[in-house]
C-alpha cells in the first residue's frame, strides 16, 4: 500500500472539558512506509477488541467504516489519545494514535472502497 501522505507538522487545538483551556495536541505527521505498516498491528491491539478486524463494530464499539466518512486521521487520531463519549482514551503515545488513525482511514475510510 502506498503511503501517499506527508503532512508536515500539524497542531491540533482542542477545547478542554471545562472550555475555558486550549490544549494543544502534537502529532508526528512524518510516516514512512514502516512505520505506517505498524498501524495495523497497532490496531489489532488497542483497537480491534471493539471495532473488529474489518472495522465493522461489534457489541463494544461502533462500525468505524460509517465514521470515517467524515472524520480526517488527525481527528481520529484526537478521538484515540483523548477519548470520546463512551470511549475511553487508548493508551499509545501520540504518535502511534496518529499512526494507528493513518492506517484505520486507508484501511476502512471511503478511499478503501
Ligand atoms: C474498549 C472499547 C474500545 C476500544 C479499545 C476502542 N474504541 Fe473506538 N469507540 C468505542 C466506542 C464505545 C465508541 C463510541 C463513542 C461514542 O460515540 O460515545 C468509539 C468510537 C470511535 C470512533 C468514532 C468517533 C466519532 O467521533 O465518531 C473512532 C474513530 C474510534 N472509536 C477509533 C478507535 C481506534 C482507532 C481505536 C484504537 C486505537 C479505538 N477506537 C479503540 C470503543 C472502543
Amino acid at each position: 500500500m502506498p503511503i501517499h501522505r506527508t503532512l508536515g507538522a500539524l497542531t491540533l487545538m482542542l477545547l478542554g472539558a471545562c472550555g475555558s483551556e486550549v490544549e494543544p495536541l502534537t502529532f508526528d505527521t512524518n510516516v514512512d512506509a514502516e512505520a505506517f505498516a505498524s498501524g495495523e498491528e497497532l490496531y489489532a491491539l488497542h483497537c480491534a477488541e471493539c471495532h473488529d478486524d474489518d472495522g465493522r463494530g461489534t457489541s463494544e464499539g461502533p462500525d468505524l467504516t460509517v465514521r470515517l466518512e467524515t472524520l480526517s486521521p488527525a481527528e481520529v487520531a484526537a478521538v484515540v489519545v483523548q477519548g470520546d463519549g463512551r470511549m475511553n482514551p487508548v493508551d499509545v503515545t501520540n504518535d502511534e494514535a496518529f499512526i494507528v488513525s493513518l492506517w484505520v482511514v486507508e484501511a476502512f475510510g471511503p478511499q478503501a472502497r
